[in-house]
């Protein structure tokens, strides 16, 4: 899930990580994971994806845990003998170099869809397998969320301050698995297979909305007035434009699962 934020949020990560993990491992067929050492791009506070290997497979040698940001990092309060933690970004290659050339999968969860240059941060994964290693990611290429702010943002009143609104720019909708799976095919990994999934997730009540506009990260600079009469209009037209399922509405999104092989001769 990207942007919608419900209480029940942090479960849902873990229970798409369990399921990822499974997909990966039939994908893969991953039996023993002893000699392995896995890294998990975008670990979160959670650590939702780690948690959902090491229950899988207990046996992995390490996880090396990554996040760009070290406030997260500080945050996690898991602790297991088998995790190591890094801060690395992504989309710096000096960040990780030290394991370039090192991992035996490279598995990444819900972190993707923030990356704006995913070629250069898919090239970088490339780079920390070791020759066979496997890669697999599972990111939200599209939303809801960016639907309804493309319509907001048509509203004159409202085209001005939704322009720099980072959503906004996140999943451009025109990419999707046919998208991915070529540029991991022209990055150099084989077999590589990509699939999309719908996902619905009813939000807990009406309030909650509020909760996923203010995720959204509008920088509104209205009244308190304006900024109320925002949120009532934008109800309106989530309404109308996504409907309710048994009273409640909903949060639509695609996640995508794409996964690779680096080559053993590349
Ligand atoms: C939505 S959380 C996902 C956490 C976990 N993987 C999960 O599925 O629950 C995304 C995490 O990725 C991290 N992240 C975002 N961009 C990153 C990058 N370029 N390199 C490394 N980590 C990044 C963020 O700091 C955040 O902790």
């Amino acid at each position: 899930m990207a942007e919608s934020s419900h209480s029940s949020q942090t479960s849902v990560q873990y229970d798409d990580s369990i399921k990822f993990i499974k997909s990966c491992a039939d994908e893969f067929q991953w039996k023993d994971l002893s000699e392995d050492v896995v890294m998990d791009i975008g670990c979160g506070h959670e650590l939702n994806c780690c948690k959902a290997k090491l229950m899988q497979f207990p046996e992995v040698t390490a996880l090396i845990a990554v996040d760009n940001n070290r406030t997260v990092l500080k945050k996690t309060h898991f602790r297991d003998r088998r995790i190591q933690f890094c801060f690395g970004d992504i989309r710096s290659r000096d960040s990780l170099k030290s394991y370039e050339g090192k991992m035996d999968k490279v598995i990444s969860t819900n972190t993707f869809h923030q990356i704006l240059d995913k070629e250069k941060a898919f090239r970088n994964v490339y780079r920390l397998l070791k020759p066979g290693g496997e890669a697999g990611f599972f990111f939200c290429v599209n939303s809801c969320a960016h639907n309804f702010l493309t319509i907001l943002s048509e509203i004159p009143k409202y085209e001005a301050i939704l322009k720099d609104t980072f959503a906004l720019k996140l999943h451009a909708p025109k990419h999707g698995e046919k998208y991915y799976k070529e540029l991991l095919e022209k990055i150099g990994f084989k077999h590589v297979r990509a699939f999309e999934e719908e996902m619905k997730l009813p939000f807990s009540s009406d309030s909650s909305f509020k909760d996923f506009l203010e995720d959204l990260d509008i920088n509104l600079k209205l009244s308190p007035e304006g900024a109320e009469t925002f949120e009532a209009e934008a109800l309106q037209l989530y309404e109308k434009k996504f409907g309710r399922h048994e009273g409640k509405l909903r949060y639509v999104y695609v996640q995508l699962n794409l996964l690779g092989v680096k080559p053993i001769q590349s």
